[in-house]
């Protein structure tokens, strides 16, 4: 089978981030060659906070780059949990993105009408035939991944999990007792690259699991990805599994 994992280990968290902004910027540069413009997704969290500065410092045509958001906490987008908040402020804002070109999720309306006019937007950005429920393939999904092996906001025991026909949701989330709205399963699997920031020593029991275990994305949701196109693991070494889940990782 056709090598589609690589793990990428870096001594700190730091190293980590500036490797997967170095990849993602790649990525977003061969986009632009190959078809014009890059459209990505990016996803919230504290690891991020690391990246997005590293992405903003990109020699790049920032204009030809269209930014979505993997998921996105329903609070208006100058809240602290914002994940716009936090991209718009440490990336978005300093090359700059043009805001025309920032595709975010409306956290300040109702979730339902939120995911709605959201997947509407990913279709017009896309040139998607609502009628032939296409699935946008983005040139990078960018995701963490909590100690629980969720991703974008898809936790385990997620029935939005078994969702492989849209593109995005509003979730209430038990666990957070929150709203969330996410990219569902089949966007997050049609990326041409997938790229995922996961640091810390809590992350590495988590992350072994997702690599060895069985197929079980209802358990592990991060399983949702490991057969990506291209799947880019950047850890730092306290989260690092081992090598016989690298080698699974890689199977
Ligand atoms: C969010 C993220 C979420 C995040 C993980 C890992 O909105 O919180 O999309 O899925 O990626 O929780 O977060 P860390 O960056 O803190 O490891």
């Amino acid at each position: 089978m056709l090598t589609n994992s690589y793990f990428h280990v870096a001594a700190d968290t730091e190293q980590a981030a500036a490797d997967c902004a170095t990849l993602m910027l790649d990525r977003i540069r061969e986009a632009i060659a190959e078809r014009g413009r890059a459209m990505i997704a990016l996803s919230g969290g504290s690891t991020p906070a690391k990246l997005f500065p590293r992405l903003a410092e990109g020699e790049v045509d920032w204009t030809r780059v269209h930014v979505f958001f993997v998921d996105e906490r329903m609070v208006p987008p100058t809240h602290e949990a914002s994940n716009f908040r936090l991209a718009q402020s440490l990336f978005l804002a300093l090359p700059p993105v043009p805001v025309a070109n920032v595709h975010r999720v409306r956290g300040e309306d109702d979730p339902e009408d939120a995911a709605a006019a959201y997947e509407a937007e990913i279709a017009e950005a896309f040139g998607l035939d609502a009628e032939d429920e296409e699935i946008p393939a983005f040139d990078i999904v960018h995701l963490g991944m909590g100690d629980d092996a969720h991703i974008a906001s898809l936790f385990p025991g997620e029935a939005a999990i078994d969702d492989l026909d849209g593109i995005a949701a509003a979730l209430y989330v038990e666990k957070l007792d929150a709203w969330r709205v996410t990219l569902l399963p089949a966007v997050l699997q049609a990326a041409r690259c997938t790229v995922l920031l996961i640091a810390g020593a809590g992350k590495a029991a988590p992350l072994e699991k997702v690599l060895v275990q069985p197929y079980n994305p209802k358990q592990y949701p991060a399983q949702l990805v490991r057969h990506n196109l291209e799947v880019h693991w950047f850890l730092d070494q306290p989260a690092k599994p081992s090598e016989e889940g690298m080698s699974h990782g890689r199977a």
